[in-house]
């Protein structure tokens, strides 16, 4: 535990740090691709859960580390124990950022390797960048080194894509309404209105029944797809499947409050789409549709599902 506070007040050093990128953006962003060892404190996601599912980079760092500061039972003790047995851990659970900064912050002044470990992939639900901001106000470097996000493995275990042709053009990564979102900023009724989103909500296992009820109030055909995939990629992963109509129940009887993907759409049961473009007429066109190539290639081949 670091004896000597933060420099600067957190909430004032994160409102420099806007400020500065207000004005002018970090030269790293230029000079570093994502995956890049940098200088500093690296904010590895360490992916929904499964230790093989944390990327080659995170697991280097992670070897490399001396200090591993990690999200509590959001990342999974086998990762820890895999990868980080050899390294001092602590847990951020419980701890404001007044402890956590000076707490990263002494130990790297000391010369000590130190990785700060969000489940999942950090830019998402992840308060990375407000610690990425106070530490960088006290000259300590910090960078972001991606995961693989709940959604993504919620999705690999349903055996479906969040785009489906014809069925979800858009995916949108929400959370409902509670202590942080007001009832106006919540939108995932906004998003099932569409018809063509796949809405992954994420922080809102303890809320299905109370958002299920809404989205009915609000005239959502209750037949629309739910899943929830709790503890996604673990060993206890457990999979719901129901609709608008019956997930409440079902998750009730389940008994999970925590740690689930919310995943409501069409593409949840994979049915119902159209074969792609891209191995279909694209694949096809011959020389002659050069033209095609050069308008569509640049602007949309390129971007074309895979
Ligand atoms: C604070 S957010 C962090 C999200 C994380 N940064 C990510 O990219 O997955 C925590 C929420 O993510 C979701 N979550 C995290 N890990 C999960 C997993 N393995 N399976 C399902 N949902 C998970 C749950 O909705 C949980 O309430």
């Amino acid at each position: 535990m670091s004896d000597s506070p933060a420099e600067t007040d957190p909430q004032s050093a994160i409102d420099a740090q806007g400020e500065r990128r207000r004005e002018e953006l970090d030269d790293r962003i230029f000079e570093h691709n994502a995956g890049d060892e940098q200088e500093g404190i690296p904010f590895v996601g360490a992916g929904p859960g499964d230790p093989r599912l944390l990327t080659v980079a995170g697991k280097e760092l992670l070897e490399e580390a001396d200090l591993v500061v990690h999200a509590g039972s959001l990342v999974n003790s086998e990762l820890l124990e895999e990868y980080c047995d050899h390294a001092e851990t602590v847990s951020s659970i419980g701890k404001d950022l007044e402890e956590l900064i000076p707490l990263m912050r002494d130990a790297y002044d000391e010369g000590r390797n130190v990785v700060r470990l969000h489940s999942g992939d950090p830019a998402i639900y992840g308060a990375a960048i407000e610690q990425m901001d106070a530490l960088e106000h006290e000259g300590v470097p910090t960078y972001f080194v991606p995961g693989v996000t709940s959604a993504f493995a919620a999705s690999a275990t349903l055996r479906t894509q969040l785009t489906l042709n014809e069925v979800s053009n858009h995916v949108a990564f929400t959370r409902p309404q509670g202590k942080t979102l007001t009832p106006e900023e919540d939108h995932i009724s906004d998003f099932i209105e569409m018809g063509d989103v796949t809405t992954c909500i994420y922080l809102g296992t303890h809320a299905v029944s109370e958002t299920m009820d809404r989205l009915i109030e609000e005239g959502h055909d209750e037949e629309i797809p739910v899943a929830v995939v709790y503890h996604a990629s673990w060993p206890d992963e457990d999979v719901i499947v129901g609709t608008i109509g019956t997930i409440g129940e079902k998750l009730e009887e389940a008994g999970h409050r925590a740690s689930a993907m919310v995943i409501i759409g069409d593409a949840v049961t994979g049915a119902g789409y159209e074969r792609s473009f891209l191995y279909g007429d694209w694949a096809n066109r011959g020389e002659d549709s050069e033209e095609d190539t050069d308008n569509e290639a640049d602007s949309e081949t390129a971007e074309t599902p895979q």
